[in-house]
């Protein structure tokens, strides 16, 4: 009987999705075409400044103990009046959560319908590299993608000649390795037990502990562990007030639940005709569990502003402007509900352009699977958005990559997307990092087809990742993101370089190949932190002419 009910839901939930979907793919923008800004690569002398050797000093003692960040930040909800559909609404509502506890009597709730107000635990899921060596072995594993199950998550896609992580939940993990020795599709376990990787990326640190560096140094970051987005605003609020002549905290707008979403700019005034400078862009917390590009951004932040006597010929040339976060709210949620989030937080099952039938649906599945909040806001910008689908850009609201119901659909690619446009003239690299698998990619992602200079970007690039790998060793990858990553639209580099016109737009794709992935641990976060640096440092230097 249980299975009988089960293939129905499905039957009905399959039905359900194609009504949504269609309903998406009408909202689809025009192609549009755009010039690109002429720019060329000059050779400039050496804009200095020493990586001078981080602050090593006030080492925090860590303890068991998790700080609470303090929520600053309200969440804003319109209170609604009354009305005949509110009311038809909840009576819905009624009808559903009265289904929904006949539904977890009978196939029980805990696998199936995830609560999502406590916290995702990953215990004894695996992390596991396959290594498919023929293009059946390819096709099998899309085969498997496109099940779509809780238990199989694709970190990295399946292409021929390359390795693809996948974590495994424990019911599967046994299943999937007899299938995949059937298969001969090698494998090797990365990660055990995630929850316990989980469980020790990020070291502790009480509230005393934060307390005393706030009176030490005026702020609590350390970059010996990933900081909550509170935190992090407090930090460039912290340089604002302790550097006024060349630091500058914008809000560029706010995120679905309200979170302010705070940029720096890092300035020491126009040049000597009065006109703003060149700029260099650097985003990063696009993708909520991509802790360490967050954690990269704020270190370029104070070496720019705390060492800034160390930069002076970088600063004298060139502006910064940095945003830490772009997807607060998923960024805290990947901190207090799922560690590997990787979406925005947004619903949008109210949507005006939405029917109320439509909503009704949607509130439905919204049910059903319990877990599909969010777009992801890198297919979110409005460059070829929706194009591309297999593996690279869905339109279906529970998956992973869904490019929300139409572009700029969430408030936080928009907020950014509008300053960018609004600075667009100054702005001549686009830098926006991620992880993970040390790649330094370039335009375009939505098509095979490289843009007409992409010999000079990648010429650039090479550059600088030659400068990351003088660091530490680091081996880095350059090429066009369709082809080391997947096809993807919607993307913010295509965009900026597509839409704004920023010539040199890359998507960095920080540490590691996979060893931790999206967990990688925080001791790592000031190596990785000094050799972008001075890729980015290289980029600057090769860009932006003296005169
Ligand atoms: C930069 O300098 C190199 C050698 O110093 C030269 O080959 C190249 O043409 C120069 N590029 C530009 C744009 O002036
Ligand atoms: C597969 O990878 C190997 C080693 O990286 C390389 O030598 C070979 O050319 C690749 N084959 C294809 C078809 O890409
Ligand atoms: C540069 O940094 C030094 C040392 O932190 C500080 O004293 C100085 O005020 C900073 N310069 C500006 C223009 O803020
Ligand atoms: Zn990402």
């Amino acid at each position: 009987m249980a299975d009988d009910f089960k293939s129905t839901l499905c039957v009905v939930f399959v039905g359900l999705s194609a009504i949504i979907a269609a309903n998406r793919v009408a909202a689809r923008p025009q192609r549009g075409d755009f010039e690109l800004a002429a720019g060329a690569i000059c050779n400039c002398s050496s804009t200095g400044g020493d990586d001078g050797s981080f602050d090593e000093g006030n080492r925090a003692r860590y303890s068991d103990e998790e700080i609470e960040t303090d929520s600053d930040f309200t969440i804003d909800k319109e209170s609604r009046g009354f009305s005949l559909t509110d009311l038809v609404e909840s009576m819905f509502s009624a009808v559903a959560s009265g289904i929904g506890s006949i539904v977890t009597s009978i196939i029980g709730t805990e696998k199936n319908f995830r609560s999502r107000s406590s916290r995702v635990s990953y215990k004894n899921h695996q992390l596991i590299r396959l290594y498919p060596n023929s293009q059946e072995h390819v096709n099998d594993l899309k085969e498997l993608e496109k099940s779509e199950s809780e238990d199989v998550k694709f970190w990295t896609e399946p292409m021929y000649n390359r390795t693809t992580d996948v974590v495994i939940g424990p019911d599967l993990v046994s299943d999937l390795k007899a299938f995949l020795r059937y298969k001969g599709i090698d494998f090797k376990v990365l990660i055990p037990d995630l929850q316990k990787t989980i469980a020790h990326q990020n070291p502790k640190m009480t509230k005393e502990q934060r307390d005393d560096l706030v009176t030490t140094n005026g702020h609590s970051m350390t970059w010996k562990r990933y900081h909550r987005y509170g935190e992090i605003v407090k930090y460039l609020e912290y340089l604002a007030l302790r550097y006024p002549n060349i630091a500058e905290v914008i809000t560029l707008g706010h995120s679905y639940e309200g979170q302010p979403i705070k940029m720096i700019k890092i300035s020491t005034g126009t040049n000597k005709d009065g006109e703003a400078k060149p700029a260099i862009w650097i985003d990063a917390g696009i993708h909520a569990r991509e802790w360490i590009g967050s954690a990269v951004a704020t270190y370029i932040v104070s070496q720019l502003v705390e060492k800034n006597s160390s930069y002076a010929k970088l600063l004298d040339n060139t502006d910064w402007m940095i945003l830490p976060v772009v997807n607060p709210d998923g960024y805290e949620f990947s901190h207090t509900g799922d560690r590997l989030w990787r979406k925005t937080r947004s619903n949008h099952a109210d949507d005006e352009d939405d029917s109320r039938f439509l909503q009704l649906v949607n509130r439905y599945t919204r049910w059903l699977w319990g877990k599909c909040e969010g777009v992801d806001p890198n297919r979110n910008f409005d460059y070829h958005w929706g194009e591309v689908e297999e593996g690279g850009a869905s339109l279906d609201p529970c998956h992973e990559t869904y490019a929300g119901p139409r572009a700029f659909s969430e408030p936080e690619t928009k907020a950014m997307a509008d300053y960018i446009l609004a600075n667009k003239q100054n702005i001549r690299v686009y830098l926006t990092l991620h992880s993970y698998s040390q790649m330094w990619l370039v335009p375009w992602g939505y098509t095979d087809t490289k843009p007409s200079d992409y010999s000079e970007l990648a010429s650039v690039a090479k550059k600088a990742i030659g400068a990351v790998t003088k660091i530490h060793g680091t081996d880095y990858q350059v090429g066009p993101s369709a082809d080391l990553l997947y096809p993807t639209s919607g993307a913010s580099d295509d965009w900026a370089k597509g839409v704004a016109g920023i010539k040199y737009a890359y998507t960095v794709e920080l540490r590691d190949r996979g060893r931790y992935g999206f967990l990688l641990p925080a001791s790592q976060i000031v190596p990785t932190a000094r050799e972008i640096w001075a890729g980015i440092k290289t980029i600057a230097r090769l860009v932006i002419c003296n005169t």
